[in-house]
């Protein structure tokens, strides 16, 4: 199949797009977080072409992408008000919450479950698409399944082109790791993904916050999990990636220690004079940790070569998108983490 490449920029394209999905097809969306691989989420057999296209275990639901918080009542019932006011105060943007599905919702989306992740994405050109198609746009990242998230086209294209219908490109993605996933359907609202809204904006809105297990720890293979997509080996390059935390100093001296040929660091622009000698990739400013989470994938997929033995990584402490950027880096290693301050 030859994929068609639509720029975001061009007026035809919202219409072109909406087409394709309006008629069963897989089109790649750009979001602010990450792009997506979208489809009628309506229409089982085109979400179906998304678990293909992604080689995603058909047991780990997708996400409802909607142009407007209003049409959420079609999908879901029993709404509680803090989803109202979540959408009033992060919608459009990087939050998804998960609520009761309604029948309308194919469980080939729900991957079976009886709730419903929805969203509404801060592209306005990605709501215009969905505005036209009429039909919510079911979306995963574009990835295939476990590699680094998609955050620019040629990443889409790099692991699709040929086997989607349409890429729509609208440049790199802004907040570059996933939407926070919050579930409403329980007594206490609870935190399955850190992404682009942190913590402390859903506590300041919520009052309560529960962060779930699969944030923190590793998840067995066969754990039941809130959050089916936890449990899967996510993000990582083929190298083993292990964190160093702790001082600067002490960080570099831990690691030019146990550097060996074939190994790379993942540090932050600052940081890149102390790793002469140690092939050192920045992915973006630790003062401006937004810089961070916009290049934490694209470093992430520069390293997945097989070349690489392992990488030493570098990871923001704090709130905000950094416990997002923190939730990922400890995915990509598989939760090793070395205290360079113990070791010295
Ligand atoms: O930012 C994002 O959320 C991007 C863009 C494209 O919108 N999408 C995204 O989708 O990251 P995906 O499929 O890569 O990750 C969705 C996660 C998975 O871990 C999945 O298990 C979880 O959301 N999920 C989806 N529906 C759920 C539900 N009803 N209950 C619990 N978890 C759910
Ligand atoms: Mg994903």
């Amino acid at each position: 199949m030859n994929t068609l490449y639509l720029s975001a920029e061009d007026a035809r394209t919202p219409e072109i797009a909406a087409e394709i999905v309006k008629s069963g097809g897989l089109v790649a969306i750009p979001t602010e977080t990450v792009y997506g691989l979208g489809a009628n989420g309506l229409d089982e057999n085109a979400v179906l072409k998304i678990f293909e296209a992604k080689g995603r275990p058909q047991d780990n639901p997708l996400i409802l992408h909607v142009a407007d918080a209003g049409e959420i009542v079609k999908f879901c019932h029993d709404i509680p008000q803090a989803a109202y006011d979540l959408a009033q105060a992060f919608w459009p943007g990087p939050l998804t919450m998960v609520l009761p599905a309604k029948d309308t919702v194919p469980k080939r989306t729900t991957a079976g479950l009886s709730t419903v992740g929805v969203r509404c994405p801060d592209n306005a050109v990605t709501r215009e698409i969905i505005r036209l198609a009429g039909v919510p746009i079911a979306a995963p990242s574009a990835n295939i399944s476990g590699k680094p998230s998609t955050t620019t086209a040629q990443h889409v294209l790099h692991d699709h082109d040929g086997n989607i219908d349409a890429i729509v490109d609208g440049g790199a993605c802004r907040v570059g790791v996933e939407s926070t996933i919050v579930d409403l359907t329980e007594e206490r609202p609870r935190l399955l993904r850190p992404g682009g809204i942190g913590p402390e904006q859903l506590v300041e809105v919520l009052g309560d916050l529960i962060v779930d297990k699969a944030v923190t720890a590793q998840i067995d293979h066969d754990a039941v999990v809130k959050a089916p997509g936890m449990k899967y080996k996510h993000y990582a390059p083929q190298s083993e990636v292990v964190i160093v935390s702790g001082s600067r100093e002490k960080a570099a001296a831990y690691i030019h220690a146990h550097f060996e040929p074939g190994d790379r660091v993942l540090c932050f622009e600052e940081e890149l004079p102390l790793y002469d000698g140690c092939a050192p990739l920045s992915y973006g400013q630790e003062s401006h940790v937004e810089t961070l989470s916009a290049g934490l994938f694209a470093a992430l997929r520069i390293l997945d070569d097989p070349g690489i033995h392992r990488v030493y990584a570098r990871c923001p402490v704090g709130g905000g998108v950094a416990y997002a950027v923190q939730n990922r880096l400890k995915k990509a290693a598989a939760f090793h983490i070395i205290d360079a301050e113990a070791e010295a």
